[in-house]
């Protein structure tokens, strides 16, 4: 009795200390990256929406700045870079501001001419500016596309982001950032459901890298739970919130559909 009570004494301060100790302000997530980060459009659409339509209350926010087709070079040459900041700089009064950053998908392109090298430094870039814009950084490994092969079998999923994984969570060691592993979380979870289940979160039935509105929820909850595991206060300031059938599909690999 008194071993599971002083467990539950040294437990429970990691989570529940936050809460009533600290004040918060609520956060802003400016996110940065590609399509699979993107609103929902013709030709594209990621997890950023459903991120922030369905997992934050209590005055948190945030904005998509997720760009169809964008590298790690062409989001700063064509200046959503600086869109992110500008936007840190309007917000920080209010809210605290996070910074998600994910890229890969178009920096693997041999069209794009980006080495890895080169990858990691302008993650690394982009995580230095975001600390000094006042903001928290979240390097966040690629989504993983919907693709399967079947040599062993069952249908797993192709793994074609493990470099652009490795590079991203090179950047945070780097830099000290904090990284969520997306692609590992998404692969885990696509393998668990197999391609039936995949390919409705597809945004057309041949595009099995872009999301739907439903896919934009399912996988918007997966990166709301990373991040709740990374910033316990998230969590217990309730700004960030997931739904917990989504929580417990996905914890025991059972298809979801919001
Ligand atoms: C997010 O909300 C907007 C506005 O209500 C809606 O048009 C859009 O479909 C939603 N997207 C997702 C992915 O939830
Ligand atoms: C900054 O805030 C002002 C006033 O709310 C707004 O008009 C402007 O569009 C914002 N700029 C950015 C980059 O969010
Ligand atoms: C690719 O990038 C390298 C180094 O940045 C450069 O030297 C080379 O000319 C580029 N190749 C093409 C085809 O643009
Ligand atoms: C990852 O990088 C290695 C070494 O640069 C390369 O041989 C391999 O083809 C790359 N894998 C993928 C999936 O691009
Ligand atoms: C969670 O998701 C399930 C399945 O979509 C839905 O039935 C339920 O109402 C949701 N719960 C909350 C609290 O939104």
């Amino acid at each position: 009795m008194l071993g599971l009570l002083s467990l539950f004494i040294t437990l429970l301060p990691v989570q529940a200390l936050p809460a009533s100790s600290q004040k918060m302000l609520p956060p802003y997530f400016v996110l940065a990256g590609d399509s699979t980060t993107a609103t929902q459009s013709s030709n594209g659409g990621g997890w950023g929406d459903g991120f922030l339509n369905t997992t934050l209350f209590k005055g948190a926010s945030g904005h998509n700045y997720g760009h169809n087709g964008a590298t790690t070079v062409s989001f700063r040459a064509g200046g959503d870079w600086d869109k992110v900041l500008a936007t840190v700089k309007n917000v920080s009064h209010e809210h605290h501001p996070f910074v998600t950053i994910q890229f890969g998908h178009n920096d693997q392109k041999a069209a794009a001419n980006i080495s890895l090298a080169q990858y990691t430094e302008n993650l690394q870039r982009f995580v230095t500016e975001t600390v000094d814009a006042g903001a928290t950084p979240i390097l966040v490994t690629p989504l993983s596309r919907r693709n399967y092969e079947t040599s062993s079998g069952e249908p797993s999923i192709i793994q074609d982001l493990a470099n652009q994984t490795a590079a991203t969570i090179t950047a945070a060691h780097n830099t000290g950032a904090s990284f969520i592993d997306l692609n590992r979380a998404s692969t885990q979870y696509l393998n668990a459901i197999g391609p039936t289940g995949a390919y409705t979160y597809n945004l057309i039935s041949t595009d099995h890298t872009h999301l739907n509105v439903e896919g934009s929820i399912v996988f918007g909850g997966v990166v709301a739970q990373l991040i709740q595991r990374d910033f316990p206060a998230l969590q217990a300031h309730s700004f960030v919130r997931v739904n917990e059938t989504l929580k417990e599909d996905v914890a025991r690999g059972i298809y979801y559909w919001p």
